[in-house]
């Protein structure tokens, strides 16, 4: 992976434009103190209001890799509600890239939602496609021709150099707790984020991811080949050892929300000084409140992820 400090410009560019290390706040409720354990929320959702969460986790090792190649173009993919394609647009106004936005369907226009007008504000080329085309674009190198000076950043922003990203925020939460965790909850989605958490913990921390999705068993195949391309080593990091995905906390699939879950956002917003959203952090909080009893044994140390969003989070 590409070294950050030798890039001093891109290094003070991070250090001007966002908040890092993120902190660790303690989530203080009488349901914990009984069962023994000390909850802390890492707070990424702090970073940046427009660069917030896993995103720019995620994204710090592309960029890094784009302005070391000198490309100064990025493209990338999104649905019109994608917090990646609002990250990725943020990152190229503050950053000084280009960037460009296939978007999945050809119906849309950046009028159709906050995020595509916020990502045309910040300069963002969108490019609008059917289903079909966008599937072409994704998974066939060929189809992108007119792109080949760009760099590439996949869904989500999910690819092997996203993991270097993620570690870092393992490496500050160590220093933050002084210890290395016992469990380590976070939301999947496309899985780069569980992904680079597995990446950095030791079989002392168990590693909980929440499915967002419905049927998201394939992302298992996903995370190891991750993890096999970013040359994890297996023995210190045996995957099956600590690693759970709940695969049953999707509240009906990507989006969907149930009853249960919306109450459980609104009064967790109403008495905390920070708010989750519904459709990533929501559903971490929401399965860990409901499992930390059977879960978590008394006397640990355990994160919560919150990996922001909260742009996109209509109340
Ligand atoms: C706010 C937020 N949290 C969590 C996730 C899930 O992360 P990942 O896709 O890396 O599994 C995403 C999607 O990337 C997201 O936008």
């Amino acid at each position: 992976m590409a070294d950050i400090s030798a890039n001093i410009v891109f290094s003070e560019q991070i250090n001007r434009i966002l908040t890092l290390p993120s902190p660790l706040q303690k989530l203080d409720d009488a349901l914990f103190t009984k069962h023994g354990i000390d909850v802390f929320v890492k707070r990424d959702d702090l970073i940046h209001p427009e660069i917030s969460g896993n995103k720019w986790r995620k994204l710090k090792y592309n960029l890094l890799d784009a302005q070391n190649q000198g490309v100064r173009q990025i493209i990338t993919f999104g649905g019109a509600y994608s917090n990646h394609i609002y990250a990725t647009a943020a990152s190229g106004k503050y950053f000084g890239f280009e960037t460009i936005g296939i978007i999945r369907g050809d119906e849309l226009s950046e009028n159709s939602s906050e995020t595509l007008r916020f990502a045309a504000e910040c300069g963002m080329k969108l490019h609008f496609v059917s289903r079909t085309a966008y599937r072409t674009l994704r998974e066939n190198p060929a189809s992108r021709n007119t792109f080949s000076h760009s760099k590439l950043i996949p869904e989500g922003g999910t690819s092997p150099l996203a993991l270097g990203g993620v570690g870092e925020m393992v490496d500050e939460i160590v220093q933050q707790l002084g210890q290395a965790p016992d469990y380590i909850f976070c939301p999947v989605g496309t899985a780069g984020t569980i992904s680079g958490i597995i990446a950095k913990t030791t079989p002392k921390t168990k590693v909980i991811g929440v499915c967002v999705l419905k049927n998201g068993q394939y992302l298992l195949n996903e995370i190891d080949n991750l993890l096999e391309v970013s040359n994890v080593n297996r023995v210190q990091n045996p995957v099956n050892v600590n690693l759970e995905i709940l695969w049953n906390e999707h509240h009906g699939g990507y989006a969907k929300k149930t009853p249960e879950l919306f109450d459980f956002v609104s009064k967790f917003n109403a008495e905390h000084d920070f708010e989750i959203e519904p459709i990533y952090s929501g559903k971490m909080f929401f399965a860990f409140y409901k499992n930390f009893l059977t879960m978590i044994k008394p006397q640990s140390k355990v994160i919560l992820i919150h990996t922001g969003g909260l742009q996109g989070f209509i109340h």
